[in-house]
C-alpha cells in the first residue's frame, strides 16, 4: 500500500488540496492501485501547494504545486513509484529550503497526520509529558527556566518566570489560557501548528497545567480559523479518551480538562488581559495591570497565559532538556523562532530558525527576493504594531534585543516585504486607522490619537502646513507611546515613527535634513 500525503491545513486547501486528494483517490480506484492518502499538515512552502508527497524506499518524494489537472499525467509518470515529472521537486526533507531550517517546534509538521495520536506517539509525542510527570511541578518549571523561552506572543516575557509566578500562587483553583487569536497581520505560525500537530500544543499545555497545578484549560481561538477548530476538538478527544487529558492523566491522579472557546474577533482580544475579559464572557476591554493575570487572571484566579507557539514549544524542552534548547539562538534570545514570511515575497511561508539569522538571509535566501521581482524597500516585523526596516538594516540577526536596539520589535516573527513601489506614508497612515478601528477605547490616547492621526497624516499628504504637521505627529506618537495603557495605542508609533524616519522622501521630507 503506497502512502501519498495531501495537506489538509488551510493554506493549501485554498489552493485546491480538497480537490487533488479526491481525483488522486479516483485514479487510483479506477487503476486499482492500492494507496492509502493520509490529510497531513503543510510543510510551510506555500508557493509549492498543494504539495503532494509519495512515500517511497529512498524518502518521501515531492510533486508540487499540484492541479487537478496535473492528476492523469501524474499517474502515467507513475508517480506512486517516485516517477519522473515535470512537477517532481525530489526528496522532500533534502529541499534546501527545509534542509536548512531547525524545525524543533515544527518537527511534526507537514510529515504526521495531524488527528493521529498513534502517529504522533510515533515521532517521539508525549515523550515530553512522560518526563514531567516524574518531576516535581517545581523541576519542570525549572527546565523551562533554563530553556530561556520567551513568550512567543509579541512582549518575550520568561516563560519560566511567568509559570514560577502562577506555581507560587496559593489557590483553590489555577488556569491556564492559550492565546490562539492570532491577530497579527502576515502570522500564521499558530494556525500551521495547531491544524499540523495540535497534539504538541495539547501537550505542552498539560505539562504547564502540571507545573503550576491546573486543572483546566482553555484556548481562546481566532474566530477566523474553522479548521483548527476542527482539528483541535479532534485531537482533544482522542486524547482524552486514551487518558492524556482527563480527571486522570495517565494514570497519575492529576487533572487536566481542556476546552476550545472561539474568539471575539477584536485584535485587541489578543491582548492577555483583554483576552481573559473575553473567556469571561464581557466585552474584550483591557484591564489595569497590576494584578498581573498570573496572579489574578481568569476569573480572577493564578493564570498562566501564552501564546500557542510558547506552549508547543514546551514538550521539546522537557523532552530533550532545557540545556538542548538553549544551545540554539544567540543572546538572551535562546531557542528557535518560527517565522512567517508573508506579503510581497516569491516564496512565502514558515522557516523555523534558530535566533541569529538575518532578515537578509530570510527575504532572499528563503524567500527568493520580491514576488514582483523588484527591490524590497522595507519589511515591517512583529505585525501591525511593528517597526518599518529599510535595506540598510536587513542585516539584523533575529534577537530580541538586536532589534530592540534599533526601535524595531520581533513580535510574533511575522516578515511582510514591500517592493520599491509601496507608499511609506499611506502605510503610516495606515498604522493609525488599523489603531483607530481596532482600539478598546479604554484610554484616551488611543482612542482620540489614532483618529487626529489619521487626519493630521491626510493634511500631510495633501502637504497643508506641512513641517506643522510632521512635528504633530511626532508629537502624537509620543504621547501615545507614553500614555497609552497598553500596546495597542503604545505601539502604534513604532510603524509611524519608523516609516518617517527611514522614508522621509515619501513624507515630502528631504532624506539628507531628516538624517542631520
Ligand atoms: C493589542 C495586542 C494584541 C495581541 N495579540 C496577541 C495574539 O494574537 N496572540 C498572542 O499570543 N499574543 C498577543 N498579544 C500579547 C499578549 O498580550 C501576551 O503578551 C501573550 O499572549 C503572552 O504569551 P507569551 O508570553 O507566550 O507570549 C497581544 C498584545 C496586544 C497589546
Ligand atoms: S491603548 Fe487602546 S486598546 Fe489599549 S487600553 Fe488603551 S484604548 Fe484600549
Amino acid at each position: 500500500m503506497t502512502r501519498i500525503y495531501v495537506p489538509r491545513d488551510s493554506s493549501a486547501l485554498s489552493l485546491g488540496a480538497e480537490k487533488v486528494a479526491k481525483a488522486i483517490a479516483e485514479h487510483a480506484a479506477r487503476q486499482n492501485l492500492a494507496v492509502e492518502i493520509i490529510r497531513n499538515g503543510s510543510r510551510g512552502m506555500f508557493w509549492l501547494e498543494p504539495l503532494v508527497e509519495v512515500e517511497t524506499p529512498a524518502g518521501r518524494i515531492a510533486y508540487g504545486p499540484v492541479d487537478v489537472a496535473d492528476v492523469p499525467s501524474l499517474f502515467a509518470a507513475d508517480f506512486v513509484n517516485g516517477g519522473a515529472h515535470a512537477l517532481k521537486l525530489g526528496v522532500t526533507d533534502e529541499l534546501p529550503w527545509l534542509k536548512q531550517q531547525e524545525r524543533l517546534t515544527f518537527a511534526r509538521v507537514g510529515i504526521t497526520d495531524p488527528v493521529s495520536l498513534t502517529d504522533y506517539l510515533a515521532h517521539d509525542g508525549y515523550r515530553g509529558l512522560q518526563n514531567a510527570l516524574a518531576l516535581q511541578p517545581a523541576e519542570i518549571v525549572q527546565q523551562v527556566t533554563d530553556s530561556g523561552l520567551r513568550g512567543r506572543g509579541g512582549a518575550a516575557f520568561p516563560t519560566g518566570i511567568k509559570w514560577k509566578t502562577v506555581h507560587d500562587c496559593k489557590a483553590d483553583q489555577k488556569y491556564i489560557v492559550c492565546n490562539a487569536d492570532e491577530g497579527d497581520s502576515g502570522t500564521y505560525s499558530d494556525r500551521m501548528i495547531m491544524e499540523g500537530d495540535p497534539f504538541v500544543l495539547i501537550e505542552g499545555m498539560t505539562i504547564a497545567a502540571l507545573a503550576v497545578g491546573a486543572t483546566q484549560g482553555y484556548i481562546y481561538l481566532r474566530s477566523e480559523y474553522p479548521h483548527a477548530l476542527a482539528v483541535l476538538n479532534e485531537a482533544i478527544q482522542h486524547a482524552r479518551e486514551k487518558h492524556y487529558l482527563g480527571p486522570n492523566i495517565l494514570g497519575s491522579g492529576h487533572a487536566f480538562e481542556l476546552e476550545v472557546r472561539r474568539a471575539a474577533g477584536a485584535y485587541v482580544c489578543g491582548e492577555e488581559t483583554s483576552l481573559l475579559e473575553s473567556l469571561e464572557g464581557k466585552r474584550g476591554l483591557v484591564r489595569f495591570k497590576p494584578p498581573l493575570p498570573a496572579i489574578e487572571g481568569l476569573f480572577g484566579k493564578p493564570t498562566v497565559v501564552n501564546n500557542v507557539i510558547s506552549f508547543a514549544s514546551v514538550p521539546i524542552i522537557l523532552d530533550k532538556g532545557g540545556a538542548f534548547y538553549r544551545d540554539y539562538g544567540m543572546g538572551r534570545s535562546r531557542g528557535t523562532l518560527p517565522i512567517q514570511l508573508a506579503g510581497n515575497i516569491k516564496h512565502g511561508g514558515l522557516v523555523e530558525k534558530a535566533f541569529g539569522v538575518t532578515l537578509r538571509q530570510l527575504l532572499y535566501d528563503f524567500g527568493g527576493g520580491s514576488a514582483t521581482g523588484r527591490p524590497i524597500r522595507a519589511v515591517q516585523v512583529g505585525g501591525p504594531l511593528g517597526a518599518y526596516l529599510p535595506e540598510s538594516q536587513f542585516d539584523t540577526p533575529l534577537d530580541y534585543e538586536e532589534f530592540s536596539k534599533l526601535w524595531a520589535v520581533l513580535g510574533h516573527g511575522g516578515i511582510v516585504a514591500f517592493d520599491d513601489t509601496v507608499d511609506m506614508a499611506k502605510m503610516a497612515r495606515y498604522a493609525f486607522e488599523f489603531c483607530a478601528i481596532e482600539s478598546c477605547g479604554k484610554c484616551t490616547p488611543c482612542r482620540i490619537g489614532s483618529t487626529r492621526g489619521v487626519e493630521v497624516m491626510d493634511k500631510i499628504m495633501q502637504g497643508r502646513d506641512h513641517a506643522q504637521n510632521i512635528a504633530l505627529v511626532r508629537d502624537l506618537s509620543d504621547t501615545m507611546l507614553n500614555g497609552s495603557l497598553c500596546a495597542l495605542g503604545g505601539m502604534t508609533p513604532y510603524p509611524v515613527l519608523s516609516a518617517i524616519n527611514h522614508f522621509p522622501e515619501d513624507f515630502g521630507l528631504n532624506k539628507k535634513a531628516q538624517a542631520a
